[in-house]
């Protein structure tokens, strides 16, 4: 899926979170059939705080200063990337048409698209994937379409504009997870995996069986509503918040105290999973989930795999999307990388992207 024409070039992927871009760039090796990758480029940029709010761009040369910035101390030396779309700027929906010839299938899924799209085709960019499944009728396919609203891309490739770089490629960010998981766990190829990111403003949710996406959906919520409610509860400023939160010594604050916040914002959180769940499970012959995923800077909340497992009873995991991937310690920082690696989840889903070679 892409929005924009795809050109061969060498290209980054950027994710442009609310809270920190993020940039991975990689090179790909062919050794017969199998391709390995090795990481050329990592960058790591906080956002100024309200630039983005739930993936709409509120302050753009603030946004622009940051991508120069994530660029520069990466070392990268091209200015092409790929960048992913979530949140309220994009609608993902799941559909099936009858199966038509080859040369009929574009038109016809965008005639069958136009009733699902609460927008006139001026107003969006559409594309699709085409998702064959045993749980559909042979005479019909399941179809994943997603629309951006041009107001919302125009605003990210404004900004992007403004930071003198180059957007190739526009990739959903729930399918720039579920890319991520599959280069870098074969294990979960054949199974029926829900891949969970946890941002700041936004948690993607993807639900694929065989490697293909049957669900998909972003919900609005992430790390922002546990420091919103540390902060009110326990009368912090943002940043004490935001250390609070990450389990950090905060004078005057007893970790005591954090934890029944932290499990309230825990129980919604639960409760939109269980939905999505229960929704997934409606419109499938079988709701079975083998595994759940988990990334984002969300993920590295304390408590959050006994919680996960506890809830739902699967087997839960925190995603390392470097785990098949080769990096040059001289080159690279280990440690940063260890600790920082489910938030580069969707950085690594653009970069396969835009090396071509996502499964
Ligand atoms: N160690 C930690 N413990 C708890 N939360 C953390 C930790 N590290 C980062 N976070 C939280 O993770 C969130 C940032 O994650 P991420 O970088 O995935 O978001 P984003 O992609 O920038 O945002 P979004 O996509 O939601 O707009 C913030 O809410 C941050 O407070
Ligand atoms: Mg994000």
């Amino acid at each position: 899926m892409a929005f924009l024409s795809f050109a061969k070039k060498k290209m980054v992927g950027l994710d442009m979170g609310s809270f920190a871009l993020k940039l991975v760039e990689l090179n790909p090796r062919k050794k017969g059939k199998e391709t390995s990758y090795e990481l050329m480029a990592l960058g790591y940029e906080p956002v100024p705080y309200q630039s983005i709010v739930e993936g709409s761009i509120m302050d753009s040369t603030a946004v622009a200063d940051a991508i120069q910035h994530v660029f520069y101390e990466s070392k990268t030396k091209t200015s092409d990337m790929s960048f992913g779309v979530s949140g309220s700027s994009v609608i993902v929906k799941r559909i099936e048409v009858q199966r038509l010839s080859p040369g009929e299938m574009h038109e016809h899924i965008l005639w069958e698209a136009r009733p699902h799209i609460p927008f006139t085709p001026e107003e969006v960019n559409i594309d699709y994937e085409i998702i064959e499944s045993p749980d559909i009728h042979p005479d019909r396919v399941g179809v994943v379409l997603a629309a951006t609203k041009k107001e919302k891309l125009n605003d990210y490739l404004n900004v992007i504009a403004i930071a003198s770089k180059t957007p190739r490629i526009v990739d959903l960010e729930s399918f720039a997870v579920l890319n991520s998981v599959l280069i870098n766990y074969e294990m979960y190829h054949n199974r029926c995996i829900a891949i969970i990111n946890i941002g700041a403003s936004i948690t993607n949710v993807v639900i694929a069986r065989n490697s293909a996406p049957v669900f998909v959906r972003d919900i609005a919520f992430g790390g922002n509503q546990f420091t919103d409610l540390i902060q009110k509860e326990l009368n912090l400023k943002y940043e004490k918040a935001e250390s609070v939160k990450k389990g950090r010594q905060v004078e005057g604050v007893s970790p005591a105290a954090v934890k029944p916040v932290i499990n309230l914002i825990f129980s919604e959180l639960k409760s939109e999973i269980k939905k999505t769940f229960e929704f997934y499970r409606s419109n499938t012959t079988e709701g079975r989930i083998d595994n759940i995923l988990l990334s984002g800077g969300t993920a590295n909340l304390e408590s959050i795999i006994d919680f996960f497992s506890q809830e739902f009873d699967i087997p839960v995991e925190i995603v390392n999307p470097f785990n098949n991937i080769e990096i040059n310690p001289k080159k690279f920082d280990l440690d940063f990388i260890r600790e920082m690696a489910p938030v580069f989840n969707v950085a690594m889903g653009l970069a396969l992207r835009a090396v071509g070679d996502e499964k």
